[in-house]
């Protein structure tokens, strides 16, 4: 069939038209999507703050530290940004510092910037019976009772866990860190030992702790600190400074050290493998603080 002269020509500028509108549709689609993603890289400010909003702990008074720690730590995630800006990490170790809140809950955070007082002695201390301790080791009661059920469990299956030391007291901390300073220097005891004041063991709250048999030090090469690996967080502790977070904790990576706070913290910990204080940053300061 032939089409008539005025038809073909018709449907020809037809096309053409067609075409011309495709065309323009398009370049603008690019142009938006351009200047959309331009917006997006040029301000990294712009994103924070529309984050900030959604964040409850997220604090409009520290944006500026957000942005610039962003700015040196371009890798991290928004949400580990403010994370660590509010655990005071963009200034150094004891920089800073201020007395930590929550005395005796078994949320409180102690680290190099949270201090306890000189004079803080923790609530309701009691003695671990010495069949799971070196004598005289002293934890708050809930503390102690969960660990008294932790080491009968691991007792029960042959892969005792025993209490080498618990609550120390403000003097005795002093005296440690004097002690491993004379040893070690200052850069050195600092990665291990945490100056009076600073230390969770003052908390009343945490143990270091060892099979029994070898040195404490080598807890990590025993089958008992396999059985706490995969038990600890049902009893309420957790590896309080774990390995390749020292840059979070401020500590080395301790084998032997566990705090206790709570299984439902310690089980949210286990499962999602961060520090207590990312844990604290992103539940527990913003739920507690008015
Ligand atoms: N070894 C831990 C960090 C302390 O001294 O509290
Ligand atoms: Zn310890």
């Amino acid at each position: 069939m032939k089409l008539k002269k005025s038809v073909k020509i018709t449907l020809m500028l037809l096309s053409i038209i067609l075409l011309i509108l495709l065309t323009l549709l398009l370049s603008n689609k690019i142009n938006k999507n351009q200047k959309k993603g331009g917006v997006q890289k040029l301000t990294i400010e712009e994103k924070l703050k529309r984050k900030c909003k959604k964040l409850n702990y997220c604090y409009s008074n520290n944006l500026e530290r957000y942005i610039n720690y962003q700015k040196k730590n371009t890798n991290l995630k928004i949400e580990d940004i403010i994370i660590r800006v509010n655990l005071n990490l963009d200034n150094s170790f004891y920089t800073n510092t201020k007395e930590t809140p929550f005395l005796n809950k078994e949320y409180i955070l102690v680290n190099k910037y949270l201090s306890l007082g000189e004079d803080y002695i923790p609530e309701n201390l009691e003695e671990i019976p010495t069949i799971y301790a070196r004598s005289g080791m002293m934890l708050v009661d809930v503390a102690k009772d969960a660990f008294i059920k932790m080491a009968q469990k691991a007792k029960e299956e042959n892969h005792p866990v025993l209490a080498m030391s618990s609550y120390r007291s403000y003097d005795y901390q002093t005296n440690l860190y004097k002690r491993y300073v004379a040893n070690d220097g200052v850069e050195a005891a600092d990665t291990y030992s945490a100056r009076a004041g600073f230390s969770e063991h003052q908390t009343g709250l945490c143990v270091d702790v060892y099979d029994g048999k070898i040195d404490y030090t080598n807890f990590e090469t025993s089958e008992s600190f396999q059985w706490m690996q995969e038990n600890a967080h049902k009893y309420g502790f957790i590896l309080r400074f774990p390995k390749g977070k020292e840059h979070i904790t401020g500590y080395q990576y301790e084998s032997w050290h566990y705090r206790y706070v709570g299984v439902k913290i310690a089980t949210y910990i286990h499962e999602h493998n961060i520090t207590f204080e990312e844990y604290y940053a992103k539940f527990i300061e913003p739920k507690y603080q008015n």
